[in-house]
């Protein structure tokens, strides 16, 4: 016997051993906008209960009947209340308000954040610094009893909410400060077909991932295309 054996290492985590997440509510707040409706969609086609909200729940009940696979609709706070994830897809100028009003509704839930704050000009797109650092870090301080997590920032929502297209070729780069928040975010990710839910990092990195959606709309103007992002070799 050596002393390398006398001192067992718990054999490492298999880093794509990610939970089952098929009964996990998820939630849509901003959910009548392109991004959170087809979110809404692929979750809830991919078998997943969603609750899509709206700040009128006349509009949430509406879209929601127009996705069907039982997506149901109500406004942000009882969007909040009902689920047990639930993605921010407002835009980056109501961000702040919006999060501040539903602190407790959010409270203990893991809040996914896809907002990407950017600015546009005759040049195009360019990504905007916000005071916090980054959207997600801006919720993180808003709502310090949630679990706060960022993803999804890359996907394209036309691509999401074409019926036609079975399959989204592309990885979501998925941040945040606890492990099993972001693996279960990840798993979420993975229930869509073709795509895969990758760790990215703590959310003191999610600007530049925030930011890179301004390349990807440079990339789909030249190309007039619905761009997406592989990592390779993982
Ligand atoms: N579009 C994309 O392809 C895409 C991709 C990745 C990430 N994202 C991010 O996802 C977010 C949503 O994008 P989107 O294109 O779906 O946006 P959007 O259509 O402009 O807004 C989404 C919904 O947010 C609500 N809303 C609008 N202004 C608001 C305000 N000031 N305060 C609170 N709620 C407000 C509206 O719903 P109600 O009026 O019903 O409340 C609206 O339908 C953005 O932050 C964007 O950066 C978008």
């Amino acid at each position: 016997m050596t002393s390398s054996d006398s001192v067992q290492k718990a054999p490492a985590k298999d880093p794509w051993d990610l939970p089952d997440v098929s009964g996990l509510v998820v939630g849509v707040i901003g959910g009548t906008g392109p991004q959170g409706k087809g979110l809404a969609y692929r979750f809830a086609r991919a078998g997943q209960k969603v609750v899509l909200g709206s700040r009128a729940a006349e509009r949430a009940r509406a879209a929601a009947e127009e996705l069907g696979h039982g997506v149901e609709g109500a406004d942000n706070a009882e969007c909040a209340r009902r689920s047990d994830v639930v993605i921010v897809a407002v835009p980056w100028e109501g961000h702040g308000e919006t999060l501040a009003a539903l602190r407790e509704e959010l409270a203990g839930k893991i809040v996914v954040d896809c907002v990407n704050p950017l600015g546009f000009d005759k040049k195009g797109a360019y990504a905007l610094r916000p005071e916090e650092g980054s959207a997600a870090q801006q919720a993180a301080a808003l709502l310090p009893d949630s679990r706060v997590t960022a993803a999804f920032h890359h996907l394209s929502a036309v691509l999401l909410q074409d019926p036609g297209i079975e399959e989204i070729d592309t990885d979501v780069m998925v941040l945040g400060e606890e492990r099993a928040d972001v693996e279960t975010v990840q798993a979420l990710a993975s229930r869509i077909p073709g795509m895969r839910g990758v760790f990215a990092g703590r959310l003191r990195n999610a600007h530049q991932v925030e930011s890179l959606v301004a390349n990807l709309i440079s990339v789909n103007r030249r190309y007039k295309a619905h761009a997406g992002l592989r990592l390779t070799d993982v």
